[in-house]
């Protein structure tokens, strides 16, 4: 039974996880592209670098105000995103919960993110050094016994 439990949490948590990451990267409903076609978004986990800026921050870049969001997305006056844009018919209530999802996003994450990413480097290494210094030191020991 305890085992059900845990592995329906699991299900959920997971299926809330993927939503919660997909939406930066799928389209609008109208077919109007996302935002991580051309930018990376680190904290939410679209690390890939591409064209425009990083949006980890844009939440707070931006006042916070998820008014101010929603008209910059539909006349940015940046040429690439007007011209996905400003004559586009995303509906407001899908550009309010990507605003929600950005105001969710903590943007220290990108960088820590970054941080492990070398501390599993650091600890690769540690391995492959340990094979070798195994297989230097074996063959010592060969060596000693053909003594
Ligand atoms: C077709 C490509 C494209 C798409 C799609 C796109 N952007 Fe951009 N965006 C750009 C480019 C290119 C720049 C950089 C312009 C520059 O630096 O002159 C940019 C810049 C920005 C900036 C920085 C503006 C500034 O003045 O510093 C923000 C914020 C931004 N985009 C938000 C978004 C959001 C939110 C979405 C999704 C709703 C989005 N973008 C989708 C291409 C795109």
């Amino acid at each position: 039974m305890r085992k059900i439990i845990f592995l329906i949490t699991l299900a959920v948590l997971g299926a809330a996880t993927c939503a919660w990451a997909d939406i930066f990267g799928k389209p609008f409903s109208d077919g109007s592209p996302s935002c991580t076609t051309c930018h990376s978004v680190a904290a939410g986990g679209y690390s890939i670098s591409t064209w425009g800026p990083d949006l980890s921050s844009l939440y707070i870049d931006m006042g916070e105000d998820a008014e101010v969001i929603a008209d910059f997305i539909k006349a940015s006056g940046i040429e690439p995103m007007d011209a996905v844009y400003a004559d586009s018919d995303i509906p407001d209530e899908e550009i309010q919960a990507l605003v929600q999802a950005f105001a969710g996003l903590n943007p220290d994450e990108a960088s820590v993110e970054g941080g492990s990413n070398i501390l599993i480097s650091a600890f690769a290494l540690f391995l492959i050094l340990l094979f070798i210094g195994r297989l230097v030191f074996r063959s010592n020991t060969q060596l000693e016994e053909n003594k």
